[in-house]
């Protein structure tokens, strides 16, 4: 590593490093702790044999494919239920009722979400049951389908057998596990009134779209993997596919290219929210 943690150098070639991430890939590591990037950037530098954060930002250069590894070892690749507090509470207090109320005043009885990104499941899973816990009764009126898609299908594997590890029930509201979850010792299962609304389906972001129009989709931490042109083209496809006022959720460092921004609407700049307008 460059000498010591305090020395201008090294700290310069971290910010570029930081910027660099930032303008390449539109991930802003601008919040992480620093002491906590640092450290992880640390592991992932010696397991490549890098020395400094300028070998690290060459090594950027000659094989993008590290900035999935890098992020890997920022264990942006790990998923869970709700991941992200915040955004689930927006999702759960603004988001589902405002969808609801809409269908309700049109009429139509259809709610579409696509997870798309998916990994082993438990987005679609938390997204399902907000909507079930805000429809309560009404459930019966409507047909809520949530499509979850990814390009692994071991992790969709999973997915499909919705049983994960005791230790997942942490983020999951104490209401929604009575509600919506089987208890088995050390694991637990989604209940199949859950796992019916949730349909899975190989798909590569860059050459397939959904089939039909969605109100909601979920895109979170799947943006590392792509060069700023190819994000901007997986943004054009959720423009397409998203009906007029349908929301787009990124995870939290991820921003829009700036090729497509202009064709959202801001709905929750912290939270990463936007939305296609209803006038177009
Ligand atoms: C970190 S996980 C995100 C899981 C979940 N969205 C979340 O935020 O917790 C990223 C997922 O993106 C998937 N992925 C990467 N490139 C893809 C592509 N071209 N098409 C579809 N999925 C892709 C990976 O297989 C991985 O499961």
């Amino acid at each position: 590593m460059d000498n010591t943690g305090a020395s201008p150098v090294y700290r310069g070639n971290l910010e570029k490093l930081i910027t660099k991430i930032d303008v390449e890939r539109g991930i802003d590591l601008g919040n992480y702790r620093r002491q906590y990037l640092e450290r992880r950037l640390a592991t992932r530098m010696r397991s490549v044999g890098v020395h400094s954060y300028r070998q690290y930002l060459d090594l950027l250069d000659r094989e993008p494919t590290e900035y999935a590894a890098l992020l890997d070892a920022l264990t942006i690749n790990v998923t869970d239920f709700y991941r992200d507090k915040t955004v689930f509470e927006i999702f759960r207090r603004e988001i589902v009722p405002l969808m609801i109320e809409s269908k309700m005043q049109t009429r139509h009885r259809m709610i579409r979400v696509w997870s798309a990104g998916c990994a082993t499941g438990e987005e679609p899973y938390s997204i399902t049951m907000s909507f079930m816990d805000a429809l309560g009764e009404r459930q019966k009126d409507f047909l809520l389908t949530v499509l979850g898609t990814d390009l692994d299908p071991g992790a969709l594997a999973k997915a499909r057998q919705a049983t994960y590890a005791a230790e997942k029930l942490q983020s999951i509201p104490l209401e929604h596990q009575v509600r919506y979850l089987h208890m088995h010792g050390d694991t637990f299962s989604v209940r199949p009134e859950v796992a019916r609304h949730v349909k899975f389906r190989q798909m590569n972001l860059f050459s397939e779209r959904p089939i039909s129009v969605v109100d909601v989709i979920f895109c979170r931490n799947v943006f590392i993997y792509f060069s700023r042109e190819q994000q901007a083209e997986v943004l054009e496809h959720f423009w397409g596919a998203l009906a007029r006022g349908g929301f787009l959720v990124l995870g939290r460092s991820e921003k829009l290219a700036p090729s497509v921004s202009g064709k959202f609407e801001l709905y929750n700049g912290r939270e990463r929210i936007y939305r296609k307008p209803m006038s177009v």
